[in-house]
């Protein structure tokens, strides 16, 4: 039976078997796509459950060597590292960051040792896992956050990174200025190869929740970050952000949260010849899990569709604490 009157185009013709949507797709996710945020404690073989983030474990450095290998073998480029450091290595100063020999930096020379150049590790450099009030810098009587005091101390905890073996320096704490200084020490120290990923649109954000219960922060945090952290409600502020950041010296900048600022991505992915990554961060996650746990949506398919969202949006790669499961499923 024909129809005189047919539709002139029919976009279904390419969806209607799956070899034709593969034919047409135009965003592939790969493993190569991910970064794994990975949280350390202290011990010999621990895993310690976290119960905001279901699915999601500190690990002791032992534990954090297997997991890198995991990684490797899932074809995950990078992980992200991140300390809970004991109660009484915290301080009001949060010297801990500058120990040679902190959590962060033995899991780095343990990694290292054990898997080489196989797999990048991205540390992350603000304060707030290592001071007693929680915030990411250094603060004043009044608990304002001192920019320039906090870049010097940024600073030398990048160097301690680089020195442990970290590849790539990862800023988060929303400081003006520290990545250009981060970038100086760096060279001054002979680190030429080691890359700097800022966190360069980072929001003050209610999504943050779970990853103050991963590093033990939620507790000590007196008040909020407004005062460094963006204004959800800004979008160009986001461009100058990055265009200081890569004026600065940044290899690739980072987008965070995520799925609420793909409209971010997608600007600093036309505005600038940089590769951008996205953080799904930990409030995310947590959302994803809880809808899935409520039976409102498949946990895979719900994983896939938000993961290809930031490949969409323009991201180069997303840090994700789905990173390894996700990986598990696009390789089959
Ligand atoms: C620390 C930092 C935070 C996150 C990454 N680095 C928390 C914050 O700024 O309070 C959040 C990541 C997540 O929620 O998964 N500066």
């Amino acid at each position: 039976m024909t129809n005189p009157s047919y539709p002139n185009t029919r976009l279904r013709r390419s969806r209607a078997t799956p070899w034709s949507r593969a034919m047409v797709r135009e965003t592939v996710l790969t493993p190569a796509d991910l970064i794994w945020p990975l949280f350390i404690t202290e011990g010999e073989a621990v895993e310690e459950p976290i119960a905001s983030l279901p699915g999601v474990s500190r690990w002791s450095v032992d534990q954090i060597v297997v997991r890198a290998k995991e990684a490797i073998e899932l074809g995950i480029p990078c992980i992200a590292l991140f300390p809970n450091t004991q109660p009484d290595r915290r301080s009001d100063d949060g010297s801990e960051a500058l120990n040679p020999d902190n959590l962060m930096c033995r899991a780095i020379r343990a990694i290292k040792a054990a898997h080489g150049d196989a797999i990048g590790i991205l540390t992350d450099v603000a304060l707030d896992p290592y001071t007693s009030h929680g915030q990411d810098g250094l603060i004043d009587d009044n608990g304002y956050v001192l920019n320039d005091d906090t870049v010097g101390v940024l600073v030398d905890q990048a160097v301690n990174q680089a020195r442990a073996g970290a590849d790539i320096i990862a800023p988060s704490d929303m400081m003006d200025g520290r990545i250009g200084a981060i970038r100086r020490a760096l060279e001054m120290d002979g680190h030429v190869n080691v890359q700097i990923m800022s966190y360069a649109a980072k929001y003050a954000s209610a999504f943050y929740g779970p990853f103050r219960d991963a590093v033990g922060s939620r507790g000590l945090l007196k008040g909020d970050k407004k005062s460094y952290q963006m204004d959800p409600a800004n979008s160009d502020e986001a461009l100058r952000e990055v265009a200081m950041d890569i004026a600065e010296g940044a290899d690739s900048v980072m987008v965070k949260p995520g799925l609420p600022y793909l409209d971010i991505i997608r600007r600093v992915r036309d505005g600038f010849d940089v590769p951008v990554f996205a953080y799904q961060v930990s409030g995310e996650y947590a959302m994803i899990e809880a809808a899935a746990a409520a039976g409102a949506g498949d946990r895979d398919a719900l994983v896939l569709e938000t993961l290809t969202a930031f490949k969409r949006a323009g991201c180069s790669g997303v840090l994700t604490y789905h990173a390894a499961h996700a990986a598990r499923l696009l390789n089959g």
